[in-house]
């Protein structure tokens, strides 16, 4: 797979099967990760399924993440709709020694100048748990803003985007975006 440079050592290349390691599990069954996550345990061979499925999928761009040669992490764009130009933005730094060290923010700003040129989408949203401090905080480095706190002139869009893939409102989690 074609490796995308995103900054200084790191790039990100598409997901394959055959990508995943016993360290990437590890990731997604480590519980101070995956309490931040939407998938909360997975085994080898399930991995390798959930990899192959973004991969299969149309609506989902899904790349790991690379310092030198070493899988530190994943990032994704998914439930992208084309007709609305909006997609919706994931992303785990597995290896905890990357963590915390501005990598997410250099990241996530790269990834998304990238999906919004490649894409050809106008809005990347996300959902993030209140309690993840640390995500949030990186979100804002990268200019994103909370939903519910800014006057859209995409409102409508993103409304009928919320609605669609059911983004529901509740207490422990907020959604924010970013204007391309
Ligand atoms: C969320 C994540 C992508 C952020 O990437 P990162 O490289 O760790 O983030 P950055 O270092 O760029 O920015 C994080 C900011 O939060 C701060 N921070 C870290 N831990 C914190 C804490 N416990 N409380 C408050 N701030 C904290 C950092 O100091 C930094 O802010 P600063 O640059 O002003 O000092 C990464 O930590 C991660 O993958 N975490 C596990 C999975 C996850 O939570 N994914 C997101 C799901 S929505």
């Amino acid at each position: 797979m074609t490796k995308i440079h995103c900054f200084d050592d790191i790039y990100i290349k598409l997901l394959l099967p055959e990508d995943v390691t016993e360290e990437y599990v590890s990731w997604i069954n480590d519980s101070e990760t995956n309490k931040y996550l939407v998938t909360q345990k997975t085994s080898l061979n399930e991995c390798k399924k959930y990899v192959l499925n973004k991969y299969k999928d149309n609506n989902t761009v899904f790349y790991g993440i690379y310092h030198n040669e070493r899988h530190i992490g994943n990032i994704k764009i998914e439930k992208i709709d084309n007709k609305l130009k909006c997609g919706c933005l994931g992303i785990m730094i597995g290896n905890k020694n990357y963590r915390s060290k501005g990598y997410g923010t250099k990241i996530i700003n790269f990834f998304c100048k990238y999906s919004f040129d490649t894409l050809n989408l106008n809005l990347i949203l996300l959902g993030v748990l209140k309690e993840n401090i640390r995500a949030i905080k990186c979100y804002l480095k990268c200019g994103y803003k909370e939903i519910k706190n800014i006057n859209l002139v995409n409102s409508k869009i993103v409304n009928d985007y919320l609605i669609k893939y059911k983004f529901i409102n509740d207490d422990e989690r907020i959604y924010m975006i970013l204007v391309k």
